[in-house]
């Protein structure tokens, strides 16, 4: 089968015809094709957009827009189980995971429906013949380039956010993610979103993800994925003067002090890794542990890494394959370079007999003694892979901490309240967690990074707040 885009409310095939394969991670095997977009078509997803912005969609009175959303919400809740599984086989993600995750878009949906008519300007104190008010604009046009890892996901905090402040659309899925997104936008238009506010146009990142960063039609961009990427983007922004919300990444630390409750740590210690196959950009990668407890905690988490199921997304497993060849080639070199160096192979989890050969599989590894300056505890390996790093004191693990161009996440596992708060202001990251990690998704919870981890913010408010522009209104009237 062949997807189009879908611009206008309409199934529309790129314009040159041209397609890329859609392929299962789990069995390597291509299964449909989707439309490989060029500048044309980004131009007609654009024009769409903006005919929407200045049309029906951006006319439309806030508590309007508002009851769109949820019922966008309860459709995406209706056919949850129906875009996990397109999800998972997409993807390769675990069917849980995917499931986790089409909830998590509907939560998305009714989050920001509920924060449409709630989005607030303020008077300002000034002198009694003036007036001074701001109003929070929608940009107008906000293209929105998502990654493989989570499309559901990463759409809900971004298009979510951006839609309830009024914006038109333009969605450039990852070329290896695009199924469930077509699907999302169909269902969106189904519950009458007026055509043209929601607009997907599929492709690759160097052409249409280039090509709409480009647009000078675009008045805002968001990226999630790497820093590479997202700095060509940034620069694509640029020279239209468009703002841009960077999501980047991380390596993000756990932080394991001697007092902290080692039985709660671990399983969170593991799935912050394992979660997705550790393709989540706040996978929690580096583990600091005081080296007290370091051989106990280690041995522990060991058991756990090899207790791990590594197989085919459809079978639930713990573990599901990578993305791509590519993503696996990539976390092999990482491995690769762990044996030439003092690194230790601490545990290994097993592949599943049912794998098949030609499946991009990399069962969860845990590594010792990592260096703090090696590439494994420097750089984003996104797969299962857990750099274990000892410290001594608390200030050696705040040192080690804020040791990497990353600030996304940091997890800090102690009973010691003052050590907690201590730790929570010292390291450099957009999202603190004292023993917890992720806190369950956190549709509400700002995120986003620092250094070379991104900015601006997405999820929660905040998010609303990137998606408009502020507007001062100062009316000088006299005074009585
Ligand atoms: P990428 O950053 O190249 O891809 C992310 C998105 O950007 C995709 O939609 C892609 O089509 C698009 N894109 C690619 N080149 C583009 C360009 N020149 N202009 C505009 N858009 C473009 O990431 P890739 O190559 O898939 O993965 C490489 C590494 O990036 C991963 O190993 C991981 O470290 C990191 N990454 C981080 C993510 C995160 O959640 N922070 C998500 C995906 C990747
Ligand atoms: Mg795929």
């Amino acid at each position: 089968m062949i997807h189009k885009n879908f611009i206008g409310n309409q199934w529309v095939g790129a314009a040159a015809g041209e397609t890329v394969p859609v392929v299962d991670p789990s069995n390597g095997q291509a299964y449909a094709e989707i439309a490989r977009s060029r500048r044309v078509d980004i131009d007609a997803a654009v024009s769409a957009a903006r005919a929407a912005y200045a049309g029906a969609w951006g006319r439309m009175a806030p508590a309007a827009r508002s009851r769109l959303l949820w019922r966008i919400a309860a459709a995406l809740l209706d056919r949850g189980d129906e875009l996990a599984r397109i999800e998972s086989r997409d993807t390769g993600k675990p069917l849980r995971q995917a499931k986790a995750d089409a909830a998590a878009v509907a939560r998305y949906f009714e989050f920001y429906a509920g924060a449409v008519d709630k989005l607030h300007g303020e008077t300002i104190p000034y002198p009694r013949d003036f007036t001074v008010f701001t109003v929070r604009e929608p940009h107008g046009v906000t293209g929105h380039i998502i990654p493989w890892n989570y499309p559901l996901q990463i759409f809900g905090r971004s298009v979510g956010a951006a839609l309830a402040a009024g914006n038109a659309c333009v969605v450039k899925p990852a070329e290896d993610a695009c199924l469930s997104l077509l699907e999302l936008a169909e269902i969106a238009a189904g519950v009458g979103l007026p055509e043209g506010a929601l607009n997907v146009c599929t492709g690759l990142g160097p052409e249409a993800g280039a090509d709409l960063a480009a647009h000078p039609g675009i008045d805002h961009i968001s990226f999630t994925g790497s820093p590479t990427t997202g700095r060509a983007v940034a620069q694509a922004a640029a020279a239209h003067f468009a703002p841009v919300t960077l999501e980047l990444g991380g390596k993000s630390p756990q932080i394991v002090f001697s007092d902290a409750d080692i039985d709660a740590a671990l399983p969170v210690l593991l799935g912050a890794i394992v979660q997705n196959a550790g393709q989540t950009c706040s996978a929690g990668s580096r583990l600091l542990v005081q080296r007290a407890i370091y051989s106990d905690l280690l041995g522990r988490l060991g058991e756990l890494f090899e207790a791990t199921r590594t197989g085919p997304a459809s079978d639930d497993p713990d573990c599901g394959p990578l993305i791509n060849a590519r993503q696996l080639a990539r976390v092999r070199r990482f491995l690769e370079e762990a044996e030439e160096s003092p690194i230790t192979v601490v545990a290994q989890g097993k592949l599943d007999n049912s794998a098949p050969a030609a499946g991009f599989y990399q069962p969860p590894v845990l590594l010792g003694n990592v260096p703090p300056a090696h590439r494994l505890a420097q750089e984003e390996v996104f797969g299962p892979v857990l750099a274990a790093i000892p410290f001594e004191t608390e200030a050696g693990a705040i040192a080690i901490a804020n040791a990497t161009p990353f600030g996304l996440v940091a997890g800090i596992w102690t009973q010691d309240g003052g050590r907690q708060m201590r730790l929570a202001r010292a390291v450099r990251a957009g999202q603190v967690f004292v023993n917890n990690y992720g806190a369950g998704g956190g549709v509400e919870l700002p995120f986003g990074g620092t250094g070379h981890s991104g900015f601006g913010r997405e999820k929660g408010f905040e998010a609303m707040y990137g998606f408009t522009t502020l507007k001062t209104v100062a009316i000088r009237h006299g005074s009585s």
